[in-house]
């Protein structure tokens, strides 16, 4: 795609070494002989590479292209591989140049035996309602019913991958939202959902759009709305590491990533 798009020179750094041998059988079809002076496509992990190895054409790169965003914008590690990259490369602009995660709670899923059947056909075994797990749990999904959806969504987490001073201050983030809703409203968990800005206007939202990225649903079983109409959200997130960990507390129930 880089190529395509006009760059002269790729560094392609890829950790698995199946992606690796795909790639670079890709590239030899399309350039022949020419494969090595416009592209070097590199096996390993780019936080483990010296600087050295991270240029083997002996410039530093003019843009970071990375698509490493998963359902939320911090699970596949983008913060702290574009913080080690801006550290050691940059400043440089980046491709997606920032990413939130967003969140919206939601009325208790209650799915018919169609869906039960169609999920467990296509995903094997994924819950009904009754056999949800009495705890918190989070499920992949899309096309989550949207008259579920009880407020308007929130961001909780946020990255700038273009601005090394913005990123370091956002590799831990700790959100305090407030949902406003009718007193007495059951709600069932939340729905969690990742949207990119690749370039100047230009976005990826994975909720309005079809992509191939899922949302999540966070199911951490019914409570009700006090008579204060507020429902309390808070966001923890470490993602200083590519072993990113979030920490949900929603109202009266809580969710840890890492036990
Ligand atoms: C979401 S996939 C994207 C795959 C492909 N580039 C695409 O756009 O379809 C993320 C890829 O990044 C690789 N990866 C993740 N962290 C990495 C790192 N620090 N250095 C190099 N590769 C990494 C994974 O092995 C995986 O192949």
């Amino acid at each position: 795609m880089s190529l395509k798009s006009g760059a002269e020179q790729v560094v392609a750094v890829e950790a698995s070494a199946a992606h690796t041998a795909a790639a670079r059988r890709r590239l030899e079809r399309l350039f022949g002989d020419t494969t090595g002076r416009r592209v070097q496509v590199l096996p390993g992990r780019s936080t483990d590479m010296e600087e050295t190895a991270l240029m083997p054409f002996g410039t530093k790169p003019d843009l970071l292209v990375a698509e490493l965003l998963g359902y939320t914008a911090s699970e596949e590690g983008a913060p702290a591989v574009f913080a080690d990259l801006q550290r050691r490369l940059g400043p440089l602009p980046a491709v997606p140049s920032a990413a939130q995660s967003l969140a919206v709670p939601v009325a208790p899923l209650v799915l018919s035996r169609t869906d039960v059947w169609r999920n467990w056909w296509v995903h094997g075994g994924w819950l009904s309602r009754g056999q949800f797990p009495p705890g918190p749990a989070l499920y992949d999904c899309r096309n989550f019913p949207r008259e579920l959806e009880l407020a308007e969504p929130q961001v909780w987490e946020e990255f700038n991958f273009s601005n090394l001073d913005q990123l370091e201050a956002q590799l831990q983030q700790d959100r305090e939202l407030v949902f406003n809703l009718p007193a007495g409203t059951e709600v069932g968990g939340l729905l969690l959902w990742m949207r990119a800005e690749l370039a100047d206007g230009i976005y990826i939202d994975t909720r309005k759009e079809c992509t191939s990225w899922n949302q999540y649903y966070l199911h951490l079983g019914p409570q009700v709305i006090g008579p204060d109409g507020r429902l309390g959200v808070s966001a923890k997130v470490d993602a200083r590491t590519e072993d990113v960990s979030y920490e949900f507390q929603v109202g009266q129930k809580s969710y840890r990533s890492h036990p």
